[in-house]
């Protein structure tokens, strides 16, 4: 009875978003969006792709009537007055070298926004330090018109926290992608996203997580979390209650606006038919030739949080991994790559991804290529799993009669300056640093087949998938599939991406 009307009204919301609603649009229309960190000569520039700046400040001065953000940090204006931020130290013409006027802009836009009487609603994690939640709190106070919020998921899974990035304005337009609200994240560090435009129906889905997400936000999660005997994970963890982790005895009504109940599963199986929905995009970045309907998707995580039958954010990246053809290349790039948990206490292991991985190496022939950032805060055991996932070639050839002729090969992304990241004084002394602190590093999320392009917002390790907020946005649209694999090819083919193979630990080349 429940499951009907819901299922129901989600098939109303379907069908009355129908582009003939949006008088003034020709229809939806996408492009890819980069930010390229200074100081990258050797980098080639892929033709149509957007700056994420240019995206943000226009999502701003665009916005007539709504706008929504959820961030997991702000950061627009840069600090280097400030001895506790990461800016310190750094001249006018440092920062204007930076590029940190970038962000500033952004925030001026935003503030122009809010001005203009725009209902604004920013949703973020409790920031980071030493700014925390001050630009989001600035934008909010005194202006009825802006609401915030911080929301804690730590408080509902045990560890995790608001990861997501998205700026969905006047329900039309729609920004997923890896960029932080950070003046860094326009100018010193490598982001990849979408720019949704004129897309009511892809932007009022992305509306209705964000809503679940505003939701948890103001319920009390002492009345809501359960800890659970996790079989998938073995584990005993904090969940919401109404997780299917739960035994449909022990679970509750789910109390976010939009969500699904489906008795006798224990966890967030794949599912046979994830919801799709066939969508006309035209990328006047690439090409306007694509104008045939092509299936797109939304995913979502923690699983918890989604809704209808879209597939949770593991299930995208890994279908988007098995979308292969045989003899076929996937690309996948990341700022982190760990097979197991990062947060989550005691650890859990984590195949899922490298799995994959390894099946379309055998079964597809296909040639699997793994960017992974190397950077200042690169997290031990990544360097291990990378490595176990190459003994997949090894095992592939280990027999002739495996016929087996794909393979795995990983390059790690230096972007030069990696390693003299920081405040310029500490102390009164110069620290020896030329760029600003967590800077300088691969930052974009990202999957492309020869079929398939997934754009997300999560790292690829257990907690992102499970505890930590993420969407992704993904097509088989092909300008868009065929863009992004220029992106990924232009990195891949630049010097800064070096094969794994010939670091050490340390980040330094092993001497010949
Ligand atoms: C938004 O605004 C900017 C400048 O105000 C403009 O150049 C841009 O084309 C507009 N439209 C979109 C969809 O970004
Ligand atoms: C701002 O917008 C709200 C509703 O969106 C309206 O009630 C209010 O009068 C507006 N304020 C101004 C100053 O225009
Ligand atoms: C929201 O903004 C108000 C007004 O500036 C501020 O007092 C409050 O701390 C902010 N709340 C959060 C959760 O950021
Ligand atoms: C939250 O829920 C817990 C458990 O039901 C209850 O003890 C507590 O009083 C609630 N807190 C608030 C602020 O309502
Ligand atoms: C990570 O590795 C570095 C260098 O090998 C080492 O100094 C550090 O203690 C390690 N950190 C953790 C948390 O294991
Ligand atoms: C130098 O700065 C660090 C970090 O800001 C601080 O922990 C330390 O106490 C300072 N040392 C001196 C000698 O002031
Ligand atoms: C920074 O990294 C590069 C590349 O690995 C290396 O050649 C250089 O020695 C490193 N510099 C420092 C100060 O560690």
């Amino acid at each position: 009875m429940e499951v009907s009307t819901i299922v129901l009204l989600i098939f109303l919301s379907t069908s009355l978003s129908l582009p003939s609603h949006s008088e003034s649009s020709p229809g939806c229309k996408a492009w890819l969006a980069q930010s390229i960190p200074t100081d990258m000569p050797h980098l080639p520039r892929v033709p149509g792709v957007l700056s994420t700046g240019d995206v943000f400040r226009w999502l701003a001065w665009n916005s007539t009537q709504r706008l929504d953000v959820i961030a997991q940090y702000w950061q627009l204006n840069a600090h280097p007055e400030d001895p506790r931020s990461g800016d310190y130290g750094y001249s006018k013409a440092d920062m204007l070298r930076f590029g940190a006027h970038e962000g500033s802009s952004v925030y001026k836009a935003l503030q122009d926004a809010a001005d203009r009487n725009v209902s604004i609603r920013l949703l973020s994690h409790s920031g980071v330090y030493p700014d925390y939640t001050t630009e989001p709190s600035n934008l909010a106070s005194g202006r009825p018109n802006v609401e915030n919020v911080t929301l804690l998921l730590g408080e509902w899974y045990g560890s995790g926290i608001v990861h997501t990035k998205v700026w969905i304005s006047n329900r039309r337009d729609v920004y997923i992608g890896s960029a932080n609200n950070d003046w860094k994240s326009l100018t010193q560090v490598k982001e990849v996203g979408i720019y949704l435009v004129g897309c009511p129906k892809i932007a009022k889905k992305v509306e209705v997580y964000f809503d679940n997400l505003w939701k948890l936000a103001y319920l009390n999660s002492s009345a809501y979390t359960k800890t659970v005997s996790d079989q998938q994970w073995q584990t005993n963890r904090k969940v919401p209650c109404w997780s299917r982790f739960l035994d449909s005895k022990e679970s509750c009504r789910s109390p976010l606006p939009q969500f699904v109940r489906i008795p006798h599963v224990a966890g967030y199986p794949i599912l046979s038919d994830p919801y799709m929905f066939k969508i006309s995009i035209q990328t006047p970045g690439h090409s306007h030739s694509t104008l045939r309907p092509e299936s797109s998707y939304l995913s979502f995580a923690p699983p918890e949080l989604s809704f209808g039958r879209y597939q949770a954010d593991q299930q995208a990246w890994v279908d988007t991994i098995k979308s292969v053809g045989s003899g076929g290349t996937v690309r996948i790039s990341t700022m982190d790559w760990l097979g197991q948990s990062q947060y989550l206490k005691p650890t859990v292991y984590w195949s899922s991804l490298s799995s994959a991985v390894s099946e379309v190496v055998f079964s597809k022939h296909a040639t699997v290529k793994i960017l992974v950032a190397y950077w200042a805060h690169f997290i031990n055991g990544t360097d291990q799993y990378l490595k176990s996932l190459l003994y997949s070639n090894v095992l592939c050839s280990s027999s002739k009669y495996n016929r087996c002729s794909g393979k795995v090969e990983i390059k790690y992304y230096m972007v030069p300056g990696f390693n003299l990241t920081g405040p310029a004084t500490q102390n009164g002394t110069s620290t020896g640093n030329i760029y600003p602190g967590y800077s300088r590093v691969n930052h974009g999320k990202y999957a492309v087949s020869d079929a398939r392009a997934h754009i997300g917002t999560s790292n690829l390790i257990w907690d992102y998938f499970y505890t930590t907020s993420g969407v992704s946005f993904g097509t088989y649209n092909p300008a868009i599939v065929s863009q992004l694999q220029l992106v990924f090819e232009a990195d891949w083919n630049s010097p800064y991406a070096v094969p794994v193979e010939e670091i050490d630990q340390d980040g330094q080349f092993y001497s010949s």
